[in-house]
């Protein structure tokens, strides 16, 4: 399986890194605008092939679409980054021209891929490539939900002193400050809910450092993160070649589902080797519905930008 990503800087390298070292794909093609970067950081990786123990090809290109051909699943992660004190909202303007183009040149090389949506805002972007394509819905997935389920386990295990992996929890909603939806009264460790170990308060907590999640590293780093979202779209990417049916929280285009429609929103997906092989429409709590409805509001909003 080939796999193209879009963006040779810190996404790009981490999502590269990360589906290599999984070691399912056959090959990884890494694209960018800037002269010799995607080359030398393929290179760069493909000197670990040896040291962690993959098998994947990791081929760079400076914007040479023909060598995307044949890709089974493209990751798009161009376009600018945020800085600190800045919302993923604000980046629109220079990240919608850029996903156009580039989801129509991946499309011109490889009719039926599978397109992952990293670029910000996340939601709008997914949109947009709806827009822009004839792919079918199935084939067009934002990956916010993949990351910020991560982070709301990151948040529980610290407030626990646990390790993530006896946690299971999702985020639904848009991927930006206001508008995620961590459904902590469901979240549970080892099926146990975790609001039998943890204060309301503890819990309120959790959900407000979830939802801040990338800002705060941003603030940190002073530019955003790149080894979380990697691993994210890494396990997308996975679930698609393995034809897992995993189910992962990922922006889709709704027809309905959940009372929305006509816009793209974390919601909980069956990934396989179709992309989104199904919406799972769980039951949700009046104070869960409002909130994603809210959430739905503010994607909706950013989505008029576009025109
Ligand atoms: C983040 C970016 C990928 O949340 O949106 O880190």
């Amino acid at each position: 399986m080939k796999v193209t990503v879009v963006g040779a800087g810190a996404v790009g390298a981490s999502c590269a890194e990360y589906i290599a070292i999984k070691n399912f794909a056959s090959e990884v093609c890494l694209i960018d605008i800037k002269e010799g970067f995607a080359e030398g950081k393929a290179m760069d990786l493909m000197q670990c092939a040896s040291l962690n123990g993959f098998d994947t090809k990791i081929v760079g290109a400076t914007n040479d679409y023909s060598k995307t051909a044949n890709s089974v699943v493209a990751v798009i992660t161009s376009g600018i980054p945020r800085k600190p004190g800045m919302t993923r909202e604000e980046l629109i303007g220079i990240n919608a021209g850029i996903v156009k183009s580039v989801s129509s040149n991946l499309i011109e090389h490889s009719p039926d891929v599978i397109i992952i949506v990293v670029s910000n805002p996340m939601d709008t972007m997914t949109y947009l490539v709806h827009k822009n394509t004839d792919l079918p819905k199935n084939r067009i997935i934002g990956m916010g939900g993949a990351l910020d389920s991560a982070r709301f386990k990151y948040r529980i295990a610290e407030a626990l002193s646990c390790p993530s992996s006896d946690l299971d929890g999702m985020v639904i909603g848009g991927h930006s400050d206001k508008g995620m939806v961590p459904l902590i009264e469901k979240a549970t460790r080892n099926s146990v809910n975790v609001s039998e170990f943890l204060s309301p308060e503890r819990m309120n907590q959790i959900v407000n450092d979830t939802k801040v999640g990338g800002a705060t590293l941003t603030g940190l780093l002073g530019t955003s993160a790149w080894y979380a979202p990697g691993a994210a779209v890494s396990e997308i990417v996975k679930a698609i070649a393995l034809d897992s049916h995993k189910m992962i929280p990922c922006s889709a285009l709704l027809d309905g589902e959940y009372g929305i429609e006509g816009l793209s929103i974390g919601v909980p997906c069956i990934i396989g080797k179709n992309g989104i092989e199904k919406i799972v429409e769980i039951s949700l709590t009046d104070s869960e519905k409002n909130k994603l409805k809210e959430s739905a509001e503010g994607v909706a909003k950013t989505n008029t930008l576009l025109d």
